[in-house]
């Protein structure tokens, strides 16, 4: 049909991680532990839940569209002025904000392959040129992405640590990056992990630094277990900000969601054990692989990759442990056919997949 153009045509959507639903459709009567999207299994803040609870008989009325009290409070939280903080539908809908707010003309946009999906979806479907620089044994190397750099450079994504390799790059690594990056090119530092790797004192909190050109992005998906909610939001100088709230679609987030994320950021005390709690179980299901000979990647994370010596193997055991009920997720869309991301789930789900594992390992290795 004419009226596609061709870059939608040929464009490969976004995959997500099957839904409890999803799989009820297929398996009726099987219950299944869903850890294929890095939500974090303990819920979220019951004084979230009580605020939305609160607000329900509100939503009648539009949310408020400068989300001002969700934005003064991160505002505050990290001694900026709201001017240099915006909130949108996830921090996925603030990267489409910043693709329709920037570029223009013949404007580059470069990252890294094997990185996270939804944005090289977003980028592919912008219709500007894309460039994707390789990774260094499952870690995004910077000198590659620095290489790429020409004039029409108008954005680059880093995702630190990143989505499916659960790797990050350090402090000395982003140091010598910058000193490559002309000013008039963005940074999207995508910080959805962040929480994870407070523990890495080489890690490069992007809000330590602030450069003029860089935009942090940063969720309420991952360890403030909100996912469902759709609320992200991103850091940056007051002119950036301005352009892009200029661009932003008037009434993001729902009412609800700014509610649900104003009290999550009162309850340190949830923060903490789900962080506690992915450590400790991270570290288990480390101790599980290592006993098993599975290969994995280290990570800074609420996700732990692994990966096989062929495509077919690692299919195999997804499928395997489909049809079992465990939701995992194979990395074909990331162009990694031969890993899995396994979710950090709670102590009972963990201890269901290794089960379940060890019942479709042996098989499918053979
Ligand atoms: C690196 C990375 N960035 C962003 C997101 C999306 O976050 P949000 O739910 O805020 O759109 C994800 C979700 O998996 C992610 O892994």
């Amino acid at each position: 049909m004419g009226l596609v153009p061709d870059h939608i045509k040929s464009l490969k959507p976004y995959v997500a991680g099957k839904s409890k639903k999803e799989f009820k459709r297929k398996f009726k009567h099987i219950d299944p532990i869903k850890l294929a999207s890095n939500e974090n299994s303990l819920g979220c803040s019951p004084k979230s839940t009580q605020r939305v609870r609160k607000y329900i008989d509100n939503c009648n009325r539009y949310p408020d569209s400068s989300g001002y009290e969700l934005r003064n409070k991160l505002a505050e939280m990290h001694e900026l002025s709201i001017d240099n903080v915006i909130i949108g539908s996830g921090s996925e809908g603030i990267m489409s904000n910043i693709m329709r707010t920037f570029l223009h003309g013949n404007d580059k946009i470069i990252s890294s392959m094997n990185s996270f999906i939804g944005f090289r979806v977003l980028a592919d479907a912008s219709g500007y040129r894309t460039s994707w620089a390789p990774m260094d044994n499952y870690h995004y190397n910077l000198k590659a992405i620095a290489d790429k750099i020409d004039e029409d450079t108008k954005i680059i994504y880093l995702a630190n640590p990143d989505n499916p390799t659960g790797t990050y790059f350090n402090k000395k690594e982003f140091d010598s990056f910058m000193e490559r990056v002309p000013n008039r090119v963005l940074i999207i530092l995508d910080e959805a992990y962040y929480e994870y790797a407070l523990d890495l004192n080489d890690y490069p909190d992007s809000m330590l630094y602030r450069y003029d050109n860089i935009i942090t992005l940063r969720t309420f998906s991952k360890v403030y277990g909100l996912a469902g909610f759709r609320v992200g939001y991103g850091f940056a100088h007051k002119d950036l900000i301005a352009n892009l709230m200029k661009v932003k679609l008037p009434f993001e987030p729902a009412t609800l969601s700014q509610e649900a994320a104003l009290a999550a950021l009162d309850d340190s005390d949830f923060l903490e054990k789900s962080i506690l709690s992915n450590r400790q179980e991270r570290d288990s299901m480390y101790d599980f692989f290592n006993e098993h000979g599975v290969d994995y990647i280290k990570s800074s994370t609420n996700f732990i990759t692994t990966y096989f010596s062929d495509d077919t193997i690692n299919h195999n055991i997804c499928n395997k442990l489909l049809e079992r009920g465990i939701i995992v997720r194979s990395l074909d869309a990331f162009g990694l056919p031969h890993c899995m991301r396994i979710t950090i789930g709670t102590e009972l789900e963990n201890n269901k997949f290794k089960e379940t594992f060890l019942k479709v390992y042996e098989g499918a290795t053979v």
